[in-house]
């Protein structure tokens, strides 16, 4: 059940959906979710952060045959799951593409940065019978938990070595080349629309433009980011030091977070001021992540600044990086903030 402690609770009226995975292969019809995800919620639409919320646990049907549990927790199809391990077994520090271009990081970006909390496809605005849009969706690390949750999935990247991943790792989504200025879809066809560590980087104005424009009366747009959410267990304090003295001055940014100054500035919700879009709704899912060395050293490296580095800097940085890492396994405390809305009719 989701709970909304009552002094958050002014204006929730709707009750989020509970999200499991389906129980099905990739190569079967969705069914369904049957099962509960015992999960806390805390929910409000003001821009203040609640203290963090605590994780449900996962119901015992959904560890059954068909499906696995990943390191983060949450329930993929077992095909899916494979695929994901395939990748990340496969993964190597880039080698073979100059700085600066965009087939450099895909895999790093795929085997190091968290995905998101299953139950944050369950919003309430958004129902299962639902055709959904991911856009800039990168490698799917959203679109494969909306596969599960809806009827139809569309996933819109404009980066082609994005695409490539995402097409392989959701196969059951349909990937478009396109941006959130120009959505390569008819007016009115979709329910939904979500975004996921993305809006930021879209011209907000002309992206909530287009939304409105592909999304049906009274559609939702859902957005999410990851952030920090407590300090990394063991503790990689020397490998911050490092980076933090490694990274250029002018960065803008913490040089080893996810939190782009772009997101952390509140920039991005201007453009809602105009825009045809209800007030934002939001809320915090706890969303933690496990990784080893190499998705360690996978998430540095997927870092903008890091990938930008010609080889003869980055490869020995990356060596210096993992020198710095000793323990098998690292636990990171991320937390979802979520962000929705509807388009008002
Ligand atoms: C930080 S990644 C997030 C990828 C994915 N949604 C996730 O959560 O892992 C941001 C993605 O947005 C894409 N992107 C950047 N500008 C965009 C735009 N104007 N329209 C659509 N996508 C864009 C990038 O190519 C990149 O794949």
């Amino acid at each position: 059940m989701i709970r909304v402690p009552a002094s958050m609770a002014r204006t929730t009226p709707e009750t989020f959906r509970p999200l499991v995975g389906h129980a099905a292969t990739v190569l079967q019809p969705v069914r369904r979710p049957q099962t509960l995800m015992a999960t806390r919620w805390a929910v409000r639409d003001s821009n203040t952060r609640p203290p963090a919320c605590k994780a449900g646990a996962l119901p015992t049907e959904l560890t059954a045959r068909a499906h696995r549990v990943s390191a983060s927790g949450v329930v993929y199809p077992a095909a899916v799951l494979a695929a994901l391990n395939a990748c990340a077994a496969a993964w190597r520090p880039n080698i073979g593409m100059p700085a600066g271009s965009g087939d450099r990081w895909p895999e790093d970006y795929e085997r190091g940065r968290p995905g998101y909390p299953a139950e944050a496809v369950g919003v309430p605005c958004v129902l299962p019978a639902s055709s959904v849009l991911d856009l800039g969706a990168g490698t799917g690390k959203l679109t494969r938990l909306l596969v599960p949750a809806f009827d139809e999935v569309v996933a819109a990247e404009p980066a082609e070595a994005m695409r490539r991943l995402l097409t392989t790792l959701c196969p059951r989504a349909r990937v478009l080349a396109g941006s959130a200025e120009e959505i390569p879809l008819a007016d009115a066809c979709v329910d939904g629309v979500f975004a996921a560590e993305a809006f930021h980087w879209f011209d907000g104005e002309r992206a909530l433009a287009e939304i409105a424009q592909v999304l049906r009366p009274g559609g939702a747009l859902v957005l999410m980011w990851n952030l920090p959410a407590g300090p990394t267990e063991p503790s990689i304090a020397a490998l911050d030091e490092l980076v933090q003295e490694r990274a250029p001055r002018d960065l803008g940014y913490d040089p080893s977070d996810l939190n782009a100054s772009t997101y952390a500035s509140g920039a991005w919700r201007d453009a809602f001021a105009e825009s045809r879009f209800e007030q934002l709704q939001e809320a915090w899912l706890p969303n933690p992540q496990t990784l080893d060395r190499d998705g360690m050293v996978a998430f540095l490296a997927s870092m903008g600044w890091i990938a930008a580095l010609p080889d003869d800097e980055r490869l020995p940085l990356l060596d210096r990086i993992r020198s710095l890492l000793d323990a098998d396994e690292y636990r990171r405390p991320w937390e979802t903030h979520l962000c929705w809305t509807r388009l008002r009719r």
